[in-house]
């Protein structure tokens, strides 16, 4: 078994307070440790602790934080991704709920790293719970000196903003959220520029997910090397907290090293197996716009090169069960009415395409589609994939390809029944 660095303090409210932090969790040493360290010697740390962002698309943290330059005229920000709202995903949520202070913690770390004095908490508009208590381990961080002028006596000064979004999913791409912050409409920016050039303001910028940079003050206190260990793929350092939901007998949040488990047994040994003992039908393993897996596809090992090797992702790594009872086409139908509903309608082949796209699913859906639509949806996919500024428009390409492919069969029946099979 690995040990876990988040999920024992779950569940415990006295976890919230800062005096837990302090005497259960050695919270705050790091960020002592750390401000005894140049930039670089943390930089390299992070790098030697093969850190992949935990936000969907795994670029290792320390390349990223690499990227910013040492020097600029504008103000560098460390930006925490808080969106969290990819179908399927809760981890960030809990993060928040009972460990703030690891959020905290790891944000002041990444701003000294990278030569930053203001720090942003961009969290989803319905996390209200989770943003009132950020905010209130902020203000016990600054009544003790952890956050605020000349933290602990050094000449390092940090401030921290909690910005609450409005409920858009495409504030979770990280120029969307970006322009959100800034009070303009959240749609994703033309890259280049990426933001460790030009993100906040103009000003040199990292975006991390809450995971990843709770993650940071572990490999401050014990090290790259320890927490690289923790993993047990060569690429992929550190726990992951995976969010099981669906079909399982027991879903919820599991922390488990990173590449140390197949789907099959999360599964079964982990979540107590598939509900009511059905036959499993379909696994979606990175939030609903990972290409979903079948049945006999999951005795693959749940991290980035295994999935992607499989024409999928581990994305977000919250992973959706499916068992024989539920009908594939309306499962499709209602992610891609997410997509079709989320997307922010800058670019054409994903404003048009997803609606296009939802309306075809639900005409299969309810009886009245045609034997052609299945090569018209797979048609649409493929004008929509790669071919937009953000990847929302992967995020509905795929799975529309992927289950057309995988469960056509479901599909014909849908339109030469001129119903669903279930229904
Ligand atoms: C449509 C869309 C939504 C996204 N939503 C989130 C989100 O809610 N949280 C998150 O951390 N990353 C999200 N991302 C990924 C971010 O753009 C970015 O890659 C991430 O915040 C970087 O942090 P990381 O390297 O620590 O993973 C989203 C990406 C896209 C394309």
């Amino acid at each position: 078994m690995t040990e876990t660095l988040f999920i024992q303090h779950f569940g415990k409210e006295e976890a919230r307070k800062i005096s837990y932090y302090v005497e259960k969790m050695e919270g705050y040493t790091a960020l002592k440790k750390a401000i005894s360290l140049s930039q670089d010697e943390i930089i390299g740390e992070v790098k030697k602790a093969n850190l992949r962002g935990r936000g969907g698309a795994g670029f290792p943290a320390g390349i990223k934080w690499g990227f910013i330059p040492k020097q600029s005229s504008k103000p560098k920000y460390f930006v925490c991704n808080a969106d969290e709202s990819e179908p399927g995903t809760f981890k960030d949520r809990d993060l928040m709920r009972y460990t703030p202070h690891l959020v905290l913690e790891g944000i002041i770390i990444g701003g000294y790293a990278i030569g930053s004095n203001t720090g942003y908490i961009y969290i989803r508009g319905e996390y209200t719970r989770e943003a009132g208590l950020l905010q209130a381990a902020i203000d016990e961080a600054y009544e003790k000196g952890y956050l605020g002028k000349n933290i602990l006596g050094s000449p390092f000064s940090f401030d921290i903003t909690v910005h609450r979004g409005a409920g858009a999913y495409i504030c979770g791409e990280e120029t969307g959220l970006l322009n959100s912050l800034e009070g303009k409409r959240g749609e994703p920016r033309v890259k280049p520029p990426f933001p460790a050039q030009a993100g906040a303001f103009g000003g040199p910028t990292i975006v991390n997910n809450v995971e990843t940079i709770a993650s940071i003050p572990f490999i401050i206190r014990r090290g790259g090397d320890w927490f690289a260990k923790l993993g047990k793929l060569e690429k992929s350092g550190g726990t992951r907290l995976f969010g099981v939901s669906g079909h399982v007998k027991k879903p919820g949040l599991y922390e488990l090293g990173s590449g140390s488990v197949t789907i099959r047994e999360l599964i079964y040994d982990y979540c107590g197996g598939i509900l009511d003992d059905r036959k499993l039908k379909a696994v979606i393993p990175g939030g609903s716009s990972a290409p979903v897996l079948t049945a006999d596809e999951i005795d693959v090992v749940l991290d980035i090169e295994p999935l992607m090797k499989v024409g999928s992702m581990l994305g977000s790594a919250g992973i959706i069960v499916v068992n024989e009872t539920f009908c594939v086409v309306k499962l499709l139908a209602r992610m891609i009415k997410f997509y079709a509903h989320e997307s922010c309608g800058q670019c054409t082949p994903c404003r048009e395409g997803c609606q296009w796209m939802e309306n075809i699913i639900e005409r299969i859906e309810h009886g009245g589609g045609e034997e052609r639509d299945l090569n018209l949806l797979l048609d649409i996919a493929d004008n929509i994939n790669g071919k937009t500024l953000c990847a929302l428009g992967d995020a509905a390409a795929g799975p529309v390809m992927s289950f057309v492919k995988k469960f056509r069969s479901d599909f014909e029946q849908h339109i030469r029944g001129k119903k669903c099979p279930n229904a």
